[in-house]
């Protein structure tokens, strides 16, 4: 038996594509408002790609950074995991793509169909092939283009004004020290809510798996269908309970949390969740207002930027939660 260890992020990055999408720019394309946008989301703006950009291509910036600053090489990887909702094409996967574009080979490459929980689903995945001794080091990215497959008219806005594009990637590495590193992992999923929050065209059921009807009309069947208060309702009550169960493993309190880095889903849900905590304000990190939800990539975004800002620190304990589509919720507690 070899000794117990624990995994660590040995390194951060990301990456969002240059164009800026205000509020003001989405009123030109539909019947919606600044106001309105700020006030049930918190976003102010997002970011789209500009064209013919897949998540493949915006995860490799973060990937090259994220692989800087752990030190590693790509070539030294055992592992490449993808997660997204938006992959490039329909196969191969996106985490192949990634690997292409790393210019490496030979390791496995998978990717990760998890939506808002993705990163999560990624960093349990790759904690439990480092603690087993099967892989040294993983790179794991969230990736999404969400800008192609929105509905920006009218008919779409509840669900338009929500979503941007971004990516978010981390390296990690095996870490001696039981104490510190990623602490614990809780995955759930519940899949008898899968209509609730979800895009149904193309797919294999129907053949062709696209047809002119599907695509045609408002409410084409093409873009994402989201009962936007149910899935707030279900969130609001998972995340807090998720959360408990990563403090409750490891024998902590929310008052021993320095950061709690929710997915970025909604800043009302985000501001909900702290509240019914009781964690203050600066304890929770929320940069929504600039990106949008980027659903795989919101996570590793998020936890950039605080590590950027100061606010992940070594001995930091930093709690990771998400709740999304499937529906599937997660959390990760990490003793930076
Ligand atoms: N601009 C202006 N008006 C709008 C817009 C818009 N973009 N979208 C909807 N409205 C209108 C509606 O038509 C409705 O009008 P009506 O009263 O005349 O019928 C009114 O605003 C209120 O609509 P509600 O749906 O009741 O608004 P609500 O306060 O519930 O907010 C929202 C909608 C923001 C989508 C909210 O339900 C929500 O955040 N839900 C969670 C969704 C979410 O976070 N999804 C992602 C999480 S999971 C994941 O990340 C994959």
């Amino acid at each position: 038996m070899s000794e117990a260890m624990n995994s660590r992020i040995l390194g951060l990055g990301h990456y969002v594509p240059e164009r800026v999408v205000t509020n003001a720019e989405m009123t030109r394309l539909m019947d919606t408002s600044d106001e309105w946008i700020r006030q049930r989301t918190g976003i102010e703006e997002r970011h789209f790609i500009s064209a013919d950009t897949g998540p493949s291509d915006l995860a490799l910036p973060a990937a090259e950074d994220a692989l800087r600053a752990a030190g590693v090489k790509a070539s030294e990887l055992d592992l490449i995991m993808l997660a997204t909702l938006s992959p490039d094409i329909d196969f191969p996967s996106s985490a192949a793509l990634l690997q292409r574009r790393l210019g490496v080979s030979g390791m496995p490459a998978m990717d990760v169909r998890n939506q808002c929980s993705g990163f999560l689903y990624m960093l349990a995945t790759a904690d439990a092939f480092i603690r087993s001794g099967g892989a040294r080091y993983v790179l794991i990215a969230g990736a999404e283009v969400h800008s192609t497959g929105l509905d920006l008219t009218t008919v779409g806005r509840e669900v338009a004004v929500i979503f941007g594009d971004g990516a978010g990637a981390a390296v990690l590495g095996p870490e001696p020290d039981t104490r510190r590193g990623i602490l614990s992992t809780h995955l759930h999923s519940e899949g008898k809510y899968a209509e609730k929050l979800m895009v149904e065209v193309p797919n294999s059921r129907s053949r062709p798996r696209v047809t002119p009807e599907m695509l045609s009309g408002p409410g084409s069947r093409l873009w994402p269908r989201m009962e936007g208060r149910y899935v707030f309702k279900h969130a609001v009550t998972r995340f807090p309970e998720v959360i408990h169960e990563a403090l409750a493993a490891n024998g902590c309190t929310v008052g021993d949390l320095d950061l709690l880095i929710p997915h970025q889903a909604n800043l009302r849900i985000s501001q909900l969740v702290a509240m019914g905590l009781e964690l203050p304000e600066e304890k929770v990190f929320n940069n929504i207002q600039r990106y949008g939800n980027t659903t795989a990539a919101s996570i590793p975004i998020a936890l950039h930027e605080a590590q950027l800002a100061g606010r992940v620190r070594p001995g930091s304990l930093v709690c990771l939660a998400a709740f999304g589509a499937g529906f599937t919720w997660a959390s990760a507690l990490v003793r930076w």
